[in-house]
């Protein structure tokens, strides 16, 4: 693929010059969900699924982006002395952000490039294709420029790109777990603090099947940042009292102490999902530590039912499918994964039974939502990187 994608550039860009490659993967998240802005715990995994990026340093101060997988959009020309974000240039504007802000914390360039993206996450299905973009175009910079940029603040530039030039007010996780992901590893992350440590996803005769909706989610557009200021209401609420910074600094006992504070009945669901999931994701490291791969399971299911029932990002999609799947024999646990409202989920099942498994819930799902869901298996890979030469993908 990579040769194909080599040939590509050279015929889209019309050059003889020979593109170095780098690759940035998505993510799924176990468990610990929305709970990195509320600056609790959450434990994602780098997929193999991800963006690659063919980039050539150019003589002059242009600009070229050209995407396979929009290529109605033709080639997006910009000049190094105006990234500003531009709607006409869509999708290119996730890499021009992150050219622009890497420039803006310091990396300063003088000459432009020429770069071709061809990205393997389904479109909208909440796999961070977003974070893959930004990460990947992160690592091709400072390959392409001769960089060396601390990953953790690539991480954090990443994050910046999302919320202030796209706009999208969301937390660290998805940039962290791309930037940072370890094959065969999860990473088990304090959002708060940005401690994080890796722990190896060994699920004895089981495997983690996505499970995509095929019910397109934006983020911009959904609930998201409604979710975000009902849990900042409540912390304040929290605060009259309480000498905290975030809802994740509770326990769950603090919690049922003090959950009188919130006024709004609603915003005080939303904590409690906070708080509780919060706990349930440093319960599940220390349930896959020992091996006890079902007790991991029943701490998806508990959040899937938070999410649907106190957090409130689910849906008809999303709960069908999850439902669909805890009713299926072999499944240790089910639940939404990401933002919600749409996408993908997955379940941990056994390897035996994975066959069956698509088979019953797409029935489920088809009968009840009107169309077919998506399979794959996640394959937990690494991090944004480099691919050596030669390297087969
Ligand atoms: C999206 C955001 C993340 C996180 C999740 C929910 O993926 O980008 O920062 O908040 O939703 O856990």
């Amino acid at each position: 693929m990579t040769s194909n994608l080599q040939q590509s550039f050279k015929n889209i860009f019309n050059t003889a010059v020979t593109p170095r490659t780098f690759f940035a993967p998505g993510r799924i998240n176990l468990i610990g969900e929305h709970t990195d802005y509320n600056g609790g715990h959450v434990f994602p995994a780098s997929i193999s699924f991800g963006t690659y990026a063919l980039g050539a340093k150019r003589e002059d101060q242009q600009f070229r982006f050209y995407s396979m997988n929009f290529p109605d959009k033709g080639i997006i020309e910009c000049d190094l002395s105006n990234l500003n974000y531009d709607p006409s240039h869509d999708w290119a504007n996730y890499p021009k952000g992150m050219i622009l802000t890497l420039m803006e914390a310091g990396y300063d360039i003088s000459h432009g490039a020429d770069i071709l993206f061809y990205g393997n996450i389904p479109n909208g299905a909440g796999l961070s294709s977003s974070a893959s973009i930004e990460l990947v175009t992160g690592v091709l910079f400072e390959g392409l420029f001769e960089k060396n940029i601390d990953r953790i603040e690539m991480v954090r530039l990443g994050q910046k790109v999302e919320n202030e030039y796209i706009g999208v007010n969301s937390g660290i996780m998805d940039q962290f777990a791309v930037g940072m992901g370890k094959q065969y590893h999860a990473i088990l992350l304090n959002c708060d603090t940005l401690d994080y440590k890796y722990a190896p996803v060994d699920l004895n005769n089981h495997v983690i099947m996505i499970m995509n909706t095929n019910k397109q989610r934006t983020l911009a557009g959904s609930k998201y940042n409604e979710r975000r200021s009902e849990c900042e209401i409540a912390l304040k609420d929290l605060q009259k009292k309480l000498p905290i910074h975030s809802l994740g600094e509770l326990t769950t006992e603090e919690f049922e102490n003090n959950k009188h504070l919130i006024t709004d009945e609603i915003n005080q669901k939303r904590a409690k999902h906070a708080v509780y999931e919060n706990a349930r994701t440093i319960e599940a490291l220390n349930q896959l530590k020992q091996g006890k791969v079902e007790n991991f399971g029943t701490l998806m299911n508990e959040s899937h039912i938070s999410l649907r029932d106190d957090y409130e990002v689910t849906g008809l999609e999303l709960d069908t499918i999850v439902e669909a799947a805890w009713q299926q024999d072999g499944v240790l646990g089910a639940r939404m994964t990401g933002a919600g409202f749409g996408g993908c989920a997955i379940a941990i099942v056994e390897k035996e039974k994975v066959e069956i498994f698509k088979e019953n819930v797409n029935a489920i799902y088809k009968g009840k939502v009107g169309y077919d869901a998506t399979f794959y298996p996640a394959t937990i890979g690494d991090g944004a990187k480099r691919l050596d030469k030669g390297e087969l993908i």
